[in-house]
């Protein structure tokens, strides 16, 4: 028998700027030029193609670029194998090789199936996220998780892949439908529960200012999530401990996402997930009455996750059960303990967990 070793210590620089300012998209070609790709294909969805994309083509081209659409349809639904392999196969028609770029023009949906494309798309070539929702601008486009979802799970297909830059223009979110402006809103909510006790005052102080998209509180709101998930990832890229602070609302979020079929937005299910997380907490002793009650009326100033949901609970926390971050079965939780802290628990007894997310759903 013989054995030989391969040798591959690795070290690589994966950094990147997140850029935020409004009037970005405006500067795409001056900003993309700055990398010195040879062509940019421009992955985009229905919406974000007529509101940025044929603009920013029209941009590139008259800049003397050379530039691509790629577009699939809206929504979650499009975070498939086969919306994937479509993407791919595209690239390959427009003869896209390692020396191009990518250039995810969108929410989340777009940035997680474009950054995965981009890590397999000839085992791999360089992506710019230009995220165009406030969920995108301030979660999704930072931090590398790409993936595409399976009929049984979501996220269940991808990798860790940084983008070479994050160009995030914050006027580009004058356009966001309200439900979807709620939707990132909860993310921002999340940030300040898991990490930051100043964001938390500022939030409850004037709910309005994001409301009403005041360009001063979202630039300065978009640029402290950021630093907040950038100093978290900076810690723990591939999540093996410290990173699944971010989960916060997760574990029952993604559960409830499954089982409403995606009919929910990404964030109202993450507020649901927050609040009934917060309730163990509470039960368990964990989070003080005036956190706990702080808490929900942060989440109720910002109109999320206010209705009663009819889903079961034990089909939730069967599903959270078998979702991949946890290990054996057990449901990895994370639980605040006062604004800006949390703890990670794995010991939640089924019937807590089953009594706070049954009056999450029933509140009215
Ligand atoms: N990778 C990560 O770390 C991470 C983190 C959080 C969420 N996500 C993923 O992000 C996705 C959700 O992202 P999302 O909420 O941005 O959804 P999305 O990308 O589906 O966008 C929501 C809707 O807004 C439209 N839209 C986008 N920009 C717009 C604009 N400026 N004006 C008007 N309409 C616009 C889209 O076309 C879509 O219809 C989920 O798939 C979730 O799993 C990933
Ligand atoms: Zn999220």
């Amino acid at each position: 028998m013989q054995t030989l070793r391969v040798r591959l210590v690795r070290s690589r620089d994966d950094s990147y700027d997140i850029v935020i300012a409004p009037g970005l998209l405006r500067r795409l070609p001056e900003e993309l030029a700055r990398d010195g790709a040879r062509r940019h294909a421009l992955v985009c969805d229905a919406n974000t193609r007529v509101l940025f994309g044929e603009a920013a083509l029209r941009g590139l081209r008259a800049a003397g670029q050379e530039a691509d659409l790629v577009e699939v349809p809206a929504g979650e639904r499009s975070k498939t194998l086969t919306v994937l392999e479509g993407v791919c196969e595209r690239l390959r028609d427009l003869r896209y090789s390692r020396k191009d770029r990518l250039v995810a023009l969108g929410g989340g949906m777009i940035g997680d199936l474009a950054g995965l494309a981009a890590g397999c798309y000839m085992r791999g070539i360089p992506f710019v996220q230009v995220p165009t929702t406030l969920l995108a601008q301030v979660d999704s486009s930072v931090g590398g998780k790409v993936a595409v979802n399976l009929p049984g799970g979501k996220n269940y297909v991808g990798l860790f892949n940084q983008p070479a830059r994050v160009l995030a223009d914050v006027s580009a979110l004058a356009s966001l439908p309200r439900r979807e402006l709620l939707s990132g809103l909860a993310e921002v909510l999340k940030y300040a529960v898991i990490a930051s006790p100043a964001l938390f005052e500022r939030l409850e102080d004037d709910p309005d200012a994001l409301l009403r998209l005041d360009p001063d509180a979202v630039a300065r709101t978009v640029a402290d999530c950021c630093a907040i998930k950038a100093d978290i990832v900076e810690r723990d890229e591939r999540e093996a401990g410290p990173r699944m602070v971010l989960n916060y609302g997760h574990t029952l979020g993604h559960a409830i996402e499954d089982a409403a079929a995606y009919s929910l937005t990404h964030g109202e299910c993450v507020a649901y997930g927050m609040r009934a997380a917060a309730r163990i907490a509470l039960a368990l002793g964990l989070f003080p009455q005036a956190g706990f009650a702080r808490h929900e009326r942060l989440l109720d100033a910002y109109g999320l996750a206010l209705a009663p949901l009819d889903l079961d609970p034990d089909r939730l926390l069967r599903i959270a059960s078998g979702d991949k971050k946890n290990s054996g079965g057990r449901i990895t939780f994370i639980l605040p303990t006062a604004l800006g802290q949390t703890t990670r628990r794995d010991d939640v007894p089924d019937e807590l967990a089953r009594q706070a997310l049954t009056e999450t759903l029933r509140r009215t």
